[in-house]
């Protein structure tokens, strides 16, 4: 099969990385990738939001099988045009991938369909929102409808700050149209986790939990990010609280979104709060998460292009997945100034000699070669350090090592991944 991924980051690359495992996969594809995606796949020169130049490529290539990572281009309908000129994507339609795309559509739906989350209300005008805030009271979250890059979500813990954000999103128009209108919801405490599914519009598999870092610096201070680091599986979700996840929450969702005529096909990725061991849902993205993902197939042992198309064709029901007894862990090092102003182009050293260590795998996110064929830093999140071993303890102790051995003086890490799962840590080998 020849397997065409769209994305550049280090979601991409270790999706790349695992669908060249498929005896199945005979010639790869990426759009854009990055530098060290050339290493396992053709990189072809059109971005993951260019829809026309991505529906040109696949006419001209013909892949058997599209397999799309970041939300932008499932939002706008790559996958709707590839069916429509007869070509295999895995990820939802545009009409289901409003799950992410819309936060007032995602949370109607939990509505109708009992769905435990933040009680909230949706707005179009400033007045009647800055009224609910009044009325609720803070601490509470102002959220953009739109897709935000991560920058559309306000935790305030005063009035005056949630109604800045309603200030800013909707009638500074700070997000462009994402802020026309608003979710403002209720304030959850908890400590929280990312939640996997996969998904062929009726039937779907669990596919673990991940727990991301978001905040840049250690012992979770500095601003949001895309994530710092992860690791899988998550001591934090049990095998329990999974049960309740899958019940509650995900397979309401597709019964939901089946019946309404815009059934979901892809990866479901639950942003969950948990409170005594009650899973509340924060929010959906209709696929994987970036480190979450890179942790998720450092453990798969099942063939990804089988469970891909298993998906795809509506053949979940009876499927297996198989993970290795092992947990991992994925250390991100960024840019220096990331998420804020950074300089481009610092050289990169040492991947070779981290990639020596057992167990140790480095995924690129924005790396090039220059002319002369060196690795340079071209974005914000750049490398994921990556391990497996026999205990969360273990994957961590060898992500840090291969950390110690990258040469890049232009970048920085967290120190602390992990160090909340181990607290927890229970034997590997569970469910995730
Ligand atoms: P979201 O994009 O909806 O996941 O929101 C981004 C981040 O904001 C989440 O990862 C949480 O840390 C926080 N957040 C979102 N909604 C809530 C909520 N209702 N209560 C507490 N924190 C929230
Ligand atoms: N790491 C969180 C995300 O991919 O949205």
């Amino acid at each position: 099969m020849k397997i065409l991924v769209v994305g550049s980051g280090g979601r991409e690359h270790a999706l790349c990385l695992a669908l060249r495992r498929s005896p199945r996969c005979t010639a790869l594809l990426c759009a854009p990738g990055n530098a060290g995606i050339a290493e396992v796949a053709d990189c072809r020169p059109v971005g993951a939001e260019d829809v026309e130049g991505l529906v040109a490529l696949a006419r001209a290539e013909r892949p058997d099988l599209v397999v799309v990572g970041p939300e932008a281009p499932l939002v706008a309908g790559l996958v709707d045009r590839l069916e429509a000129e007869r070509i295999r994507a895995f990820g939802p339609t545009a009409a289901a991938a409003r799950l992410e795309g819309s936060k007032g559509f995602m949370k109607d739906l939990c509505a109708r369909e009992g769905i435990p989350t933040a009680a909230y209300g949706r707005f179009s005008d400033t007045r009647a929102a800055r009224e609910f805030v009044r009325a609720k009271g803070a601490p509470i979250v102002v959220k953009a409808d739109g897709l935000a890059a991560g920058k559309g979500v306000v935790v305030a813990q005063s009035e005056a700050e949630a109604e800045d954000a309603i200030e800013r999103f909707m009638a500074e128009r700070s997000l462009g149209t994402a802020g026309e209108s608003l979710v403002i919801e209720e304030f959850l405490a908890g400590e929280e986790a990312s939640f996997f599914a996969i998904c062929d519009g009726d039937d779907c598999l669990a596919l673990g939990a991940a727990q991301d870092h978001k905040r840049a610096f250690d012992g979770d201070a500095g601003p949001n990010t895309g994530g710092m680091g992860a690791y899988s599986p998550a001591p934090l979700v049990t095998p329990a609280i999974e049960a309740k996840v899958m019940e509650r929450i995900v397979r309401p969702t597709l019964r939901g979104m089946a019946r309404d005529g815009h059934p979901f096909r892809g990866i479901l990725f639950a942003g969950l709060m948990i409170e005594a061991g009650e899973p509340r849902l924060l929010e959906f993205n209709v696929r994987f998460g970036d480190p979450e993902c890179q942790v998720l197939m450092a453990r798969l042992e099942s063939d990804l292009v089988e469970l891909l198309l298993a998906a795809c064709d509506g053949r979940l029901a009876g499927a297996q997945v198989r993970w290795r007894g092992e947990s991992a862990l994925a250390v991100v090092m960024a840019t220096r100034g990331y998420p804020g102003s950074y300089t481009k182009g610092s050289r990169i050293e040492g991947i070779v000699e981290a990639e020596k260590l057992p167990g140790v795998r480095v995924l690129h996110a924005g790396t090039a070669r220059d002319g002369a064929g060196r690795l340079t830093a071209q974005g914000g999140r750049v490398l994921g350090i990556t391990a497996v071993g026999p205990t969360l303890a273990e994957a961590r102790a060898r992500a840090y090592q291969g950390v110690a051995r990258i040469r890049w003086p232009g970048g920085f890490c967290r120190s602390d991944i992990g160090l909340r799962g181990l607290a927890r840590e229970r034997p590997p080998g569970q469910t995730p």
